[in-house]
């Protein structure tokens, strides 16, 4: 099957150059490819060869300002591709790239999201994105955005969601639950690299939020991100602390996560990150499951959601999978591609 509407490509990160690694394979064709810095933009289309030769300089740490055209030369000469040619914007910045989104709709592009922001400011501009494809942003390559259009789309209700949407969250409570104190899980979480450069990021469950909005908003409900019920595993306050310090502080939470876990335990249940998104609204934090529910069995930095639904009532739905990492993002956008370029492409 091949891609016959071209892409441009927003971000070259670790998302955006897995992208790029698939693009031969594919035969994806690429009208342009940007950072922060700047970018190539070729409305004839950018050779393989010379993609090939950005990714790998790319790698080496050059940034593309350096290698086309830098800074704003490089967004103005998006901004008039997007107004010759038709294709689909890819995001995967981690930027508020809102306008130029909006900009690419109304010049009839389709737009692909691994990036979370844009989905997450009022509802209003949610509500103008609601053609774009976002099946990435939430448990990255598990199509579930795609199965709960699907759903949605076919009459049935989706009553609960629960999601172990953060494999970092869900290894340090499995560690915790084999007996390490949780200041130590996160010092080994960190060392496998399944943190963000600050730990305080993940444990704040701010990004936990934002996926739970996106989920709840996919339903329909119009939701702000401050209206989201969030407990954060550490203070928010730490991120402004240098990462050892904020390491120490967390020894002072050991005891008490022991405690919920034990009495947890009594009850025959154990602890996990949830987050919870029902006509109720939003909530994200520590919950007591069982520990034979698939929320529980998560291995390693496995994401989990389980959902309920007037249909799937009793034995609810179970999706699974890597929901983290360039691969399996990669996989998301990639069904979100294939999809948009059919109707594009009509
Ligand atoms: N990594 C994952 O497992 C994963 C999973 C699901 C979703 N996501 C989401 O996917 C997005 C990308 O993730 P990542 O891990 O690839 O992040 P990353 O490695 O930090 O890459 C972000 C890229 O965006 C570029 N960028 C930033 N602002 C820009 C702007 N205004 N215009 C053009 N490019 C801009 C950066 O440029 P420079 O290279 O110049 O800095 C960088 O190339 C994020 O929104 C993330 O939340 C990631």
């Amino acid at each position: 099957m091949k891609v016959r509407v071209p892409l441009v490509l927003l971000g070259c990160g670790r998302v955006g150059q897995a992208l790029l690694e698939e693009a031969a394979s594919l035969d994806l064709q690429f009208l342009g490819v940007l950072d922060s810095t700047g970018g190539v933009v070729d409305g004839g289309g950018i050779p393989q060869g010379r993609l090939s030769q950005l990714l790998s300089r790319k790698r080496e740490g050059v940034a593309l300002g350096e290698l086309g055209v830098p800074g704003e030369g490089a967004t103005s000469a998006l901004l008039a591709l997007l107004r010759e040619r038709r294709g689909l914007l890819v995001d995967v910045t981690a930027a508020d790239t809102r306008p130029f989104l909006f900009s690419a709709l109304e010049a009839g592009w389709g737009v692909v999201l691994a990036n979370k922001l844009p989905l997450v400011g009022p509802w209003e501009d949610f509500r103008r994105l609601s053609s774009v494809g976002y099946e990435a942003t939430v448990g990255a390559g598990i199509p579930l955005i795609t199965t709960l259009k699907a759903l949605l789309g076919s009459g049935d209700e989706v009553h609960l969601i629960q999601g172990g949407l953060s494999g970092t969250l869900g290894f340090l409570l499995a560690e915790v639950e084999r007996g390490e104190a949780f200041s130590q899980a996160v010092r080994r979480a960190m060392a496998r690299g399944y943190t963000e450069p600050h730990p305080a990021e993940d444990l704040s469950g701010a990004d936990l939020a934002r996926k739970g909005l996106i989920l709840a908003r996919t339903l329909g409900l119009p939701l702000e991100l401050e209206e989201v019920e969030l407990e954060p595993l550490a203070s928010p306050a730490g991120r402004g602390l240098p990462v050892e310090g904020f390491l120490q502080g967390l020894r002072a939470q050991d005891a008490e996560l022991r405690r919920r876990l034990e009495g947890a335990k009594r009850r025959g249940l154990t602890l996990r990150y949830v987050v919870e998104v029902s006509s109720a609204g939003v909530r994200a934090g520590l919950r007591e499951v069982d520990r034979k529910s698939p929320l529980a069995r998560a291995q390693g930095v496995e994401n989990v959601v389980v959902i309920n639904t007037r249909r799937f009532k009793g034995h609810p739905l179970v999706l699974a999978g890597p929901g983290a990492g360039p691969a399996s993002t990669c996989a998301g956008l990639l069904l979100d591609i294939f999809r948009l370029a059919r109707t594009l492409g009509r």
